[in-house]
C-alpha cells in the first residue's frame, strides 16, 4: 500500500502529468486539497473511489484517512495544487507517514509560477537582466517569515520575484520593493492562471495598485522584475552562430 502525493497543477485539468493521471486512475482512495484542485481531475478516479476533500480536515484526520487505507490495503492518491515542492504542506504529512511506516511516492506537478509565466508569455530569466527567480511570499496569519527572507533582502538581488500568497498585501509588497526596483519596474499580477476565469494585470510598481480593480483576491501571483516587460535584452549564446557547443560544434560545420 502506498500514498501517492501528486502535484495536480495550477488549475487547468489538462495541466496534469500523465503519470499523475494514471496513478489517480488506479487508486481506490483520493484525498484532494480543496477548491484549487479542479473537479475534472477527480473524474480520473476509478468508479466507486472514496473521494475526500481535505480542506476542512486537520493533519490528524488526514493521516487517519491514510492509516485506514493502509489497514485496508488500498492505495491513496493525495492531490495538492500546483507542485508539491512549495507551500503544499506535504513535508509534515511525509514526516507522519514515515513515523507510521507507511510507504509514499511523490509525483511533481506544474507550479503556479510557471503557469503564470506561460499566461504572460514571459521568460523570467532573460540574459543580462535576470538569471534567478525567487519563489517567495509575505508573512501570513499562521506563517511568519524566517529571519533574512524579507522582500527587501530579495529585492537587493534584482532577480525576478514570484510572490505567492500575498495579493491581499499588495501595498506592503510595493512599498518593500520600491527602493531597490524603482517605480518603473514592471509588475504583473496573474489571477487563477490557467483557469477559465484567469485575469492578467500588467503595470509598474507605481501603478499596480490603482490598476488592480475589483475581484482579484487569494489565488493570484505577483511577479516583479525587469525581465517582465523587457525588449532590450541580450540574446543567449545557446543559438548564436559562433558559439561552439556540444550538439553544434563549430568544427563540424567545416
Ligand atoms: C498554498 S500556495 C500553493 C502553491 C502551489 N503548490 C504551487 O506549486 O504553485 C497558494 C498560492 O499559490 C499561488 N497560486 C496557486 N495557483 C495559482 C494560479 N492558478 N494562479 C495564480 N496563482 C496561483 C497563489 O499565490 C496562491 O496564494
Amino acid at each position: 500500500m502506498t500514498v501517492h502525493f501528486i502535484g495536480a497543477g495550477p488549475g487547468a485539468a489538462d495541466l496534469l502529468t500523465l503519470r499523475g493521471r494514471d496513478i489517480i486512475a488506479r487508486c481506490p482512495v483520493c484525498l484532494y486539497a480543496g477548491s484549487l484542485v479542479p473537479e475534472e481531475i477527480l473524474s480520473h478516479c476509478p468508479p466507486g473511489a472514496r473521494i475526500v476533500n481535505t480542506a476542512p480536515l486537520d493533519l490528524d484526520a488526514i493521516i487517519a484517512e491514510c492509516r485506514a487505507a493502509h489497514e485496508a490495503g488500498q492505495d491513496v492518491a493525495r492531490l495538492h495544487s500546483g507542485d508539491l515542492s512549495v507551500w503544499s504542506a506535504m513535508g509534515e504529512q511525509l514526516r507522519r507517514l514515515r513515523a507510521e511506516g507507511i510507504h509514499y511516492t511523490v509525483t511533481p506537478g506544474v507550479p503556479s509560477f510557471a503557469a503564470a509565466a506561460a499566461a504572460l508569455g514571459a521568460e523570467l530569466t532573460l540574459p543580462g537582466l535576470a538569471q534567478s527567480v525567487v519563489l517567495t511570499r509575505t508573512p501570513g496569519r499562521a506563517s511568519a517569515m524566517p529571519e533574512g527572507e524579507s522582500l527587501t533582502n530579495f529585492a537587493a538581488t534584482g532577480a525576478t520575484l514570484a510572490i505567492h500568497l500575498s495579493i491581499h498585501n499588495l501595498g506592503r509588497v510595493v512599498a518593500d520593493l520600491m527602493t531597490a526596483y524603482g517605480s518603473d519596474c514592471p509588475v504583473a499580477v496573474v489571477y487563477r492562471a490557467s483557469w477559465p476565469d484567469e485575469k492578467i494585470v500588467r503595470a509598474t510598481l507605481s501603478t499596480i495598485e490603482a490598476a488592480m480593480g475589483e475581484g482579484v483576491e487569494r489565488t493570484a501571483l505577483i511577479l516583479v522584475g525587469p525581465a517582465l516587460a523587457a525588449e532590450g535584452f541580450d540574446e543567449s549564446c545557446l543559438y548564436s552562430t559562433d558559439y561552439d557547443r556540444r550538439f553544434r560544434p563549430q568544427g563540424a560545420r567545416e
